[in-house]
Parts: structure tokens; C-alpha cells; sequence
């Protein structure tokens, strides 16, 4: 992702002041950082917090794509304002996975009182990817069960627990991913699928909303971005 945020932000007129990866992490220092007008943090599960921290305390406005560390999002949401930073998350940049965000989202509304269709989401990513259910599974999750009361939680597998929303995740290459939100009944089904061709379309987002945050505070996310 570094590779192709580089690539379509030099496009774009930017100027990269500043490349952290595993081999130069000495060199991620409030004196370099805070020679951007932004931050752009894709690493890691493992790694993320750390460097979102880091970045809100040095002052920088910050895009952050790693995904897989939602338990400590909110702790990372709570520095920012308290640092009167600027935050920016999104489980995927791309502006058809927001759209399809919003789909969802009014799909799910549609089907709350009909009971007699069973939901199912299914993710699939390449091999490489280390963290599952993918953040974009999770976020489609959790908008679902904001609106269908009969489903409480999810569950990355298949479960007899009629609360449990079900998150099937599969691993296959090459695949920059992939999501379908299933309903399911003895008359029909009404499926909703995006399918990522390339991963230009999340370096792409994730520009556009380093763009959106330069010389802002607080936190948004890629809806203020798209205007969505
Ligand atoms: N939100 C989105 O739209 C979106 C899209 C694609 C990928 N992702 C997520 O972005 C993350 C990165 O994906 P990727 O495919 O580029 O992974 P990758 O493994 O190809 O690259 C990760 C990079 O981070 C560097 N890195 C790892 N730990 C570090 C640390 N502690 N400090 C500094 N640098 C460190 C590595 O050196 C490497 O260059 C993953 O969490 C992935 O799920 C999000």
C-alpha cells in the first residue's frame, strides 16, 4: 500500500517528506514527522496503535488503513481529542466500498422486521493478509447489527446461534478483495457484492483524505471526505 499511496500522491502534485518502514523505524522522529502537513499510516495490526499514537502526539494529522486493532480504537479516538489532533480511519479507502458502505447500510433498514431471512457476509483477500475478519467485514458488521435487532454479534465462522451474524473469510491469491452481504430465504435471496479489481482504489482514498484533513482538527472519516 506505501508503494501505490506514493505513487498516486507524486501524481497528485504531493511531495513525500518522509518513508517509515521496518528497516529506518529510528528514523520516525517528531522532527521529521512534523515536516508533513499529514500522515499516512498503513503497516499493520501489530504495529498500527503505536504509530497512530505517536503521530497524535507529534501534532500531525494523521490516515490510518491498518486494520485488524479495532480494541483499541477508541483509546486512539479518545488521545486525539485530547491532543486536539486530527484523526482520520477508514476500514477501506475505496470510494465504491464507501458507496457500498451506504448500500448497505439501507439495505439492512429494508430487511430489520423480516425475519425469515438468514444474513451471511463473506470476505475474501489474498493470502498475505494477516488479520481476519478483514476491517471492511467488520465495519459492514457492525452496521448491520446497528439496525437488525434479532443479531447481537458476529462470529468469524459458521454458527448455529441465531443472534450470531456470520463472517466467512476466505483466503485465495490473487485477490485484492472481495465482499458479499447475503440475505437469505426459502423463496429468495438478495445479495450485495464488491469486488476490488486493484488496490489503486484504496491508495487513491486515502490521498483524497490526506488531502481532506491538511490544516483540520478532530476526527472524521471517508463519508466527509466523499461527501456521502
Ligand atoms: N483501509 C484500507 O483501505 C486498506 C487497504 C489495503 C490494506 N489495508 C491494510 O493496511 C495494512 C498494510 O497492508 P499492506 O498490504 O501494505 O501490508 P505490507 O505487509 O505489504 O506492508 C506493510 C509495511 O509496513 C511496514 N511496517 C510494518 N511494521 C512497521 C512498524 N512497526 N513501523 C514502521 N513500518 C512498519 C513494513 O515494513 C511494510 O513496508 C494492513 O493492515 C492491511 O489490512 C487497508
Amino acid at each position: 500500500m506505501g508503494k501505490a499511496i506514493e505513487e498516486i500522491a507524486r501524481q497528485r502534485g504531493h511531495e513525500i517528506v518522509l518513508k517509515i518502514d521496518l528497516h529506518n523505524a529510528g528514523d520516525f522522529t517528531a522532527a521529521n514527522l512534523q515536516k508533513a502537513d499529514v500522515a499516512i499510516e498503513f503497516t499493520g495490526p501489530g504495529s498500527a496503535f503505536n504509530n497512530v499514537m505517536k503521530c497524535l502526539e507529534y501534532g500531525v494529522p494523521l490516515v490510518c488503513g491498518s486494520t485488524g486493532w479495532q480494541d483499541k480504537m477508541e483509546e486512539a479516538r479518545a488521545y486525539c481529542k485530547q491532543q486536539n489532533g486530527c484523526f482520520l480511519y477508514a476500514s477501506n479507502f475505496s470510494v465504491g466500498v464507501n458507496i457500498f458502505f451506504e448500500v448497505n447500510k439501507r439495505l439492512a433498514s429494508l430487511m430489520k422486521d423480516h425475519q425469515d431471512y438468514e444474513i451471511q457476509l463473506t470476505e475474501i483477500h489474498h493470502t498475505a493478509k494477516k488479520d481476519a475478519p478483514s476491517g471492511t467485514a467488520i465495519t459492514l458488521a457492525e452496521q448491520v447489527l446497528e439496525r437488525i435487532p434479532r443479531k447481537t454479534k458476529w462470529a468469524n465462522h459458521i454458527s448455529d446461534n441465531p443472534e450470531e451474524l456470520e463472517i466467512l473469510s476466505e483466503r485465495i491469491d490473487p485477490a485484492p478483495g472481495t465482499h458479499k452481504v447475503k440475505y437469505s430465504s426459502g423463496i429468495d435471496d438478495i445479495e450485495i457484492v464488491h469486488t476490488a479489481h486493484t488496490r489503486k482504489g484504496f491508495a487513491l482514498g486515502a490521498v483524497l483524505a490526506a488531502e481532506f484533513l491538511k490544516g483540520k482538527k478532530g476526527i472524521y472519516s471517508m463519508k466527509e471526505v466523499l461527501g456521502l
